[in-house]
């Protein structure tokens, strides 16, 4: 279901958008400015991705402690995510994009709800890139409530494999490669069971300057890897 064009391309990215804020203030911007770059940044990245022949990306767009920042930010990042996904629905239906969400949407304004709700149903089938939404999303909240499914269906004890299949990921395969730009060098909550095995890369890049050939660079690293998996090779 997933196949790669390319020899020792990662199938399934993850990446976590860092930077936007540093990026703003080093323009003299607001923070949501940003932000508003840090989109086209992924629609950027969304196309680099389909050249390259990458199956799965799972960007980190609103993480479970993203709520402590002020009411204004995070205003603007819902309606940023909502405009850029009405834009883009046909365009992804017609490139074969799938859009699917990892994370709790309960809270989220009606609107960004109900956006999310069609471009999910509008590219359904699509096969050629699913672009994953980690929304109001948290590792450690996966495993809970993976757990807690578990629980509520009998189970006394669980198994790694039962808890994989029933985080919200389980349609996707683990992610190969994760990229946190900005320099930090950091997790965030980000996939924590899933990335077991992930190769990780943290380039200086802020989010907002991120474009095909940072992409590239980090391909070509990821290329160079050998993964082991805990075995001998
Ligand atoms: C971190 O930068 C980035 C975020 C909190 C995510 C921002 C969300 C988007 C760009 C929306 C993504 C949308 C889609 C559709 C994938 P920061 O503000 O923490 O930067 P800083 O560390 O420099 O302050």
């Amino acid at each position: 279901m997933f196949k790669n064009k390319v020899k020792n391309i990662p199938q399934h990215i993850g990446i976590i958008m860092d930077g936007n804020g540093r990026w703003a203030s080093l323009q003299g911007l607001p923070r949501n400015m940003g932000h508003k770059e840090g989109i086209n940044a992924v629609d950027r990245t969304i196309d680099a991705l389909i050249k390259l022949g990458v199956s799965v990306v799972s960007f980190f767009a609103f993480s479970t402690e993203n709520w402590k920042r002020s009411e204004q930010e995070i205003t603007g990042i819902f309606n940023l995510v909502r405009d850029f996904l009405h834009s883009k629905r046909n365009n992804f239906k017609e490139r074969g994009v799938k859009i699917t969400t990892m994370g709790e949407l309960e809270p989220f304004p009606e609107d960004l709800k109900k956006e999310l709700e069609l471009i999910k149903e509008d590219t359904k089938n699509n096969k050629k890139l699913t672009v994953n939404l980690a929304l109001n999303y948290g590792g450690r909240a996966d495993i809970v409530r993976a757990v807690n499914k578990l629980i509520n269906e009998g189970a006394k004890e669980v198994t790694e494999k039962e808890i994989l299949e029933n985080l919200y990921s389980s349609d996707l395969p683990e992610p190969d490669f994760i990229i946190r730009t900005s320099g930090e060098k950091r997790i965030s909550n980000f996939m924590l069971y899933q990335m077991a095995y992930s190769e990780l890369y943290f380039p200086k890049v802020l989010w907002p300057n991120f474009n095909e050939r940072h992409l590239r660079k980090a391909l070509k690293e990821y290329a160079k890897r050998n993964r082991r998996f805990g075995g001998i090779k």
